[in-house]
């Protein structure tokens, strides 16, 4: 295939370097954007005068047609054009002959990759936007079931004090709320159109910018035609949101693997998300859980490929930037493959809510509440925090527990205690009390609930600054 740029070269080159150079095996992924591009690009040249009318309709037909026939898997890609933009210029010249030769008029392949990177990369922001919608569904759904579901609440993975399910899914709501916050911010930041920026100094047709970006979209072009072509800061952005995404995804995940474990019993993986062991019959693995806390390294990865490959690069596009692509690929596909399987995993899990209640009831979870009860009674905190302590040491060298002690036994450790104590370290009034706005009583949590049904129907995805 005939390369773009012949004319200042006379010796061949070499095989291995013009493959080592080559991006297409990658880069046609971006083959409808460069499309959208191309198509956008003609249709303001003509505007501008710098392509006749006929030129231009011959030009957008070839186009169209190129578009329907790889469509339609009429045309392969020939990956042996150095890029996507090397095919659809040739494959466009060999359809309509001389004219398709002035399709790259006032463009250069900086201008046109970075275009077809933006185009393509904000599909991708509003997709992951949208998964995460789905799964925020699944969690909210969980929430208004579990308003009553008791279970422990740990710090430092110790049980700490009872609180619900819906609470305990309630965080990562909030998380994944804000991951969808970073995906419109990003979006608005990035809503530029580069294309006119030329190979780095704009150009001297007499291009309109605005028209241009307008067609495609974008809230106006950039303002800058060095940056344009080397700005790789919505893709680092980007790749930042999704290790974020994944880091939340690994911690559920990793909740979830301990929940499903044999020793809590607290959930059950659907079969669809589980897998067996070839040797131990007995096993059911969670192993979606697993990967997806695994994959979360791959993502951070990226991020971090992309951040070391842009941190010597002087103005304006250097071939360095090639690499963007095939790692932030990845990264936005791995997020996407997670983000539906969670979600698939999460709505079908079961919970098992006795062995739940019965843990939130195991470990001590109400100290802090019999400790509170004392100072209803008008102990100073510290002391009862003291006596308390006492207590928990008593009922551990009994094995026993707080509510299991007769008023006699607790009135040896304080006279403060009166038949009222065991309904306030009742597990249900452990969670009920808890009213302050973002705590897991149920009245605040009907609350909190239902802002976010009002979030998750109304909120659509800011498109516009
Ligand atoms: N394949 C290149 C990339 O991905 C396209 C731009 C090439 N420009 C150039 N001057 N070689 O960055």
């Amino acid at each position: 295939m005939a390369q773009l740029w012949g004319g200042r070269f006379v010796g061949e080159t070499d095989k291995m370097a013009y493959e080592f150079n080559a991006s297409i095996g990658f880069d046609k992924r971006l083959f409808e954007e460069d499309i959208e591009g191309s198509i956008a690009h003609v249709t303001m040249l003509a505007r501008q005068g710098i392509l006749t009318e006929a030129e231009r309709d011959s030009i957008l037909q070839g186009l169209s047609g190129i578009r329907d026939d790889v469509r339609a898997g009429r045309l392969a890609v020939d990956e042996t054009c150095e890029d996507i933009h090397s095919f659809v210029e040739a494959c466009l010249i060999g359809r309509i002959g001389d004219v398709g030769k002035k399709l790259h008029t006032g463009r250069s392949r900086n201008d046109q990759v970075a275009l077809d990177m933006r185009l393509y990369t904000r599909k991708r922001v509003r997709q992951t936007d949208g998964l995460l919608k789905e799964l925020l569904s699944v969690i909210l759904a969980t929430m208004e079931e579990h308003l009553e579901t008791c279970m422990p609440g740990f710090t430092h993975l110790q049980k700490a004090q009872p609180i619900t399910l819906a609470h305990h899914y309630g965080a990562y709501f909030e998380m994944f709320r804000r991951d969808r916050q970073r995906m419109a911010d990003i979006y608005m930041r990035m809503n530029y159109c580069p294309l006119g920026a030329g190979a780095l100094a704009g150009t001297t047709y007499p291009l309109d910018r605005e028209y241009t970006a307008a067609l495609m979209g974008f809230a106006g072009p950039t303002r800058n035609s060095m940056d344009s072509v080397s700005d790789r800061d919505y893709l680092i952005e980007f790749l930042s949101a999704l290790a974020t995404v994944m880091m939340h995804l690994s911690r559920f995940s990793e909740e979830i693997i301990i929940w499903n474990s044999n020793e809590y019993q607290f959930v059950e993986i659907d079969d669809a998300y589980s897998t067996g062991s070839s040797i131990m019959p007995q096993k059911k693995n969670p192993d979606i859980a697993e990967l997806v806390r695994g994959k979360t390294g791959r993502v951070y990865g990226a991020l971090m490929s992309l951040l070391t490959t842009m941190k010597g690069l002087p103005l304006a596009y250097n071939k360095d930037m090639q690499e963007d692509k095939e790692l932030s690929f990845d990264a936005m596909d791995t997020v996407h493959d997670c983000l539906i399987l969670f979600t698939g995993m999460l709505r079908t899990m079961r919970f098992k809510k006795e062995r739940m209640a019965d843990s939130a009831m195991k470990g001590f979870t109400n100290a802090t509440d019999a400790a509170d009860y004392l100072v209803g009674k008008g102990v100073p905190f510290r002391d009862a925090h003291g006596i308390v302590g006492r207590l928990v040491l008593y009922c551990v060298e009994r094995g026993t527990s707080i509510e299991k002690l007769s008023l006699e036994e607790l009135r040896k450790i304080s006279d403060q205690f009166q038949e009222d104590i065991y309904d306030a370290v009742s597990l249900k009034t452990c969670v009920e009390k808890r009213l302050t706005l973002g705590a897991p009583g149920t009245e605040v949590m009907k609350q909190v609930i239902a802002e976010y049904r009002a979030y998750l129907e109304h909120d659509v995805f800011r498109k516009a600054p």
